[in-house]
């Protein structure tokens, strides 16, 4: 496969095999179910590691997007925190525009809105981005290319900042949008974009994070070298708790900048780490598969017992690891989830119920496989009562754990 980034030969990390598209909820278990081959690839040349072949955007980002962002209060107090960066960045600009690239239901752009500064989201699935414009916040509906940066540009200006979160590795065309973003940024403007840091992938062996959505898994080194690739210097990088473990990588325009200390420090420990060649990969392979068994062993055990065990998350990189483990609904009664476009819903390809808080009020398991593992502080505590009655959380990275 040729990388998506330099068009130079990559070789193959491992194969997860055919899998579902990862928000492909289902109404009926009978719906028909697009599957792809899903694998993960390393290009030694500009060191971006990312998925072979890809899924047509359109099928992933549409009017039934289920992915929407405020339905975590880690969530939203993270994106208040960007909102406040973004503020004190822009706060000797004059009539600053703030952009931002998959703006989802507006949970950070609301907080500009909210101020009154002059910002647009770009948000290619419907369903979000109506969300989005009854928060107040100015927001299209539409893919973010070439095309759209100079349309963009020709309406509203240059920008000061342009960001964007958990969205820059959804899209295939990488290339595009850095010459879109080089177009539509002012000279002194910063691009933003955080995403799941591939050295955290890596380390906790969260391999659930590679799914059809997710088509790069960044690091600072990769970044570098795509960056410089469309006149962009990387200037800093600050790591977010959040996705299991991101990165924020701040570009500007080649023009001397200063660099922090932080990005010399932490392409040392990406080097160090040896995920600038392909070896540095070997062992991911190898513990992805022994997370697998461990897990599927415990799972089978517990059924033996007579355990009951439910989800806690119906997230989307939960797609991957249930298929790869296979578990299914003859392991899992269901998925508690409080986002109301998966509830009553059933799992991609596994089939598992998706149900509401109630309905798990109402039907206690055992045990509860922290699929939203992400989350996990933030629903340890709110499920002290589940926990203080004897319920178990089952836990899977680094380790397949029961706590
Ligand atoms: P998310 O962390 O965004 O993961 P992904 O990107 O893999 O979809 O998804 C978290 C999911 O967990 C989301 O569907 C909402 C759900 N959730 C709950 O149902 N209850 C909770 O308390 C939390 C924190 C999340």
């Amino acid at each position: 496969m040729k990388c998506k980034i330099c068009n130079k030969q990559t070789k193959r990390i491992f194969s997860f095999g055919k899998m579902p598209i990862a928000n492909g909820f289902l109404t009926n278990v009978t719906d028909h179910e697009y599957l792809y081959n899903l694998t993960i690839n390393f290009c030694s040349f500009c060191l971006m590691v990312q998925i072979g072949d890809t899924v047509p955007a359109t099928k992933m980002f549409n009017k039934n997007y289920h992915f929407i962002s405020s339905t975590s209060e880690t969530m939203i107090d993270h994106f208040k925190k960007q909102a406040k960066e973004i503020l004190n960045i822009i706060k000797n600009k004059n009539n600053p525009l703030i952009i931002e690239l998959g703006s989802n239901d507006g949970i950070m752009l609301k907080h500009i809105a909210r101020k009154k500064y002059r910002h647009l989201g770009i948000e290619p699935a419907q369903n979000v981005a109506s969300i989005a414009i009854k928060n107040g916040v100015n927001t299209t509906t539409e893919f973010f290319n070439l095309k759209t940066a100079r349309k963009i540009a020709a309406e509203y200006g240059k920008a000061d900042v342009i960001c964007g979160s958990n969205v820059t590795c959804h899209i295939e065309d990488l290339n595009s949008v850095a010459r879109g973003v080089y177009e539509l940024l002012k000279n002194d403007g910063v691009w933003f974009f955080e995403d799941p840091y591939i050295y955290d992938i890596i380390h906790k062996t969260s391999f659930d994070q590679i799914y059809d959505e997710h088509i790069y898994y960044f690091s600072g080194l990769s970044v570098k070298n795509f960056g410089e690739l469309h006149g962009f210097e990387l200037v800093d990088m600050k790591p977010q708790q959040f996705h299991g473990g991101s990165m924020r990588y701040y570009l500007k325009k080649k023009n001397n900048n200063k660099i922090t200390k932080r990005v010399k420090l932490l392409l040392t420990r990406e080097i160090r780490n040896h995920l600038n060649k392909y070896s540095g990969y070997i062992q991911f392979s190898r513990n992805i598969k022994m997370i697998c068994h461990d897990l599927k062993k415990l799972v089978i055990k517990l059924k033996r017992n007579g355990s009951s065990i439910a989800g806690y998350g119906a997230t989307s990189k939960s797609t991957t690891l249930l298929k790869l483990v296979k578990i299914s609904a003859i392991h899992i009664d269901y998925i508690t989830d409080n986002t109301t476009t998966k509830i009553d819903k059933f799992t991609p390809y596994t089939h598992i119920p998706v149900k509401s808080r109630q309905y798990y009020l109402q039907h206690i398991p055992d045990y509860m496989l922290l699929l939203a593992w992400n989350h996990a502080k933030e629903i340890l505590n709110k499920e002290r009562q589940f926990r203080n009655k004897g319920g178990k959380f089952i836990t899977f990275f680094p380790k397949v754990k029961i706590i």
